[in-house]
């Protein structure tokens, strides 16, 4: 069949501002694709039917939230040595797939104080041991993963964890790396007791070794255990520490540095206070107008 071109089959009164059809078909046009109104219905119907198609697979992959008691982790913010760890953890076994958008590799350094006493940043330790993708010291912390390859993998995109440790707590953060465990049903083969079906693979399997997950009834219902099955590469104390220090990490880039907060608005209201003192001045020395 012959295709008609665009022009010949659009009535004159449809406009394409008004028409998101015909916005598509100006898109196809643009691109040196004149296509008729029943390839356009075609098409249309196409990204309805992958669209379905999308959102049965995500309900299929959903994560499911269990609200259980939370493992404490007791961080400290100001443990610079730990801070530097948990940095090194992150981009060496998240910064694969999770992003820190909001933040730059610089302004990492700084919550991390990997400076000298003079405040002076080491930019030769931040770039051999913590930026492994060519940045910039200036730019920010992107993944190697985009969201869409995330989703074709994992069946959902690794959230940024700029501010993670904000929206759901540090011990919930911290209980969450220390509740996977095996479950053959999983495509993964792991399964978290936090996060129920989370399309997260267990990354630090090896560091912690296998767990496995026991059932037991108690008054209360299904109590769910976790046990060691064999060690990892990390005693659990080792690993324990490993996820507390990746955990302060991510509390530190969640917290906004609040000494230099209180310095800030001291200056503004230093400089508010001023200004208003120079026009008050200012407002003494001119003489009233006569107005009449
Ligand atoms: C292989 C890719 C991959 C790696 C590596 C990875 N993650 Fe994930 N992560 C994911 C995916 C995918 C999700 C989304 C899980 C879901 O929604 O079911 C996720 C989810 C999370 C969440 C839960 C976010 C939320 O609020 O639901 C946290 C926290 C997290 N990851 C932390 C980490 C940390 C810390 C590391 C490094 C130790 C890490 N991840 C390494 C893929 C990864």
């Amino acid at each position: 069949m012959k295709v008609k071109s665009k022009i010949s089959v659009i009535p004159a009164k449809r406009s394409a501002s008004r028409d998101p059809a015909l916005k598509t078909l100006a898109t196809y046009k643009n691109l040196g694709f004149p296509a008729s109104q029943a390839q356009l219905r075609m098409a249309t119907y196409k990204i309805l039917l992958f669209l379905l198609l999308v959102s049965l697979i995500n309900l299929a992959h959903a994560s499911e939230l269990i609200d259980r008691p939370l493992l404490p982790t007791h961080i400290d913010l100001h443990d610079s040595a730990s801070l530097q760890r948990g940095a090194r953890n992150f981009m060496n076994y998240c910064a694969g797939c999770h992003s820190l958008q909001n933040i730059t590799y610089l302004q990492m350094a700084e919550r991390i104080k990997l400076y000298n006493s003079d405040h002076e940043i080491y930019i030769d330790l931040l770039e051999e041991n913590l930026i492994f993708t060519g940045a910039a010291p200036t730019d920010p912390i992107y993944s190697a993963m985009t969201n869409a390859q995330a989703e074709s993998w994992f069946g959902a995109p690794a959230p940024d964890l700029s501010l993670i440790v904000r929206e759901r707590s540090a011990d919930w953060v911290y209980t969450y790396l220390n509740s996977f465990y095996a479950d053959p049903n999983r495509p993964f083969g792991d399964n978290n007791l936090l996060l129920r079906n989370t399309a997260m693979p267990n990354v630090l399997f090896n560091l912690q070794g296998e767990q496995d997950i026991i059932y037991q009834s108690d008054k209360s219902g299904n109590i769910s255990h976790l046990v060691m099955l064999g060690n990892g590469h990390m005693t659990p104390e080792q690993f324990q520490q490993f996820t507390r220090d990746t955990v302060n990490f991510l509390a530190a880039l969640s917290a906004p540095p609040r000494p230099h907060k209180i310095e800030l608005g001291f200056w503004l209201v230093c400089g508010f206070g001023l200004i208003f003192l120079l026009i008050f001045l200012i407002y003494g020395k001119i003489p009233a107008r006569n107005i009449s």
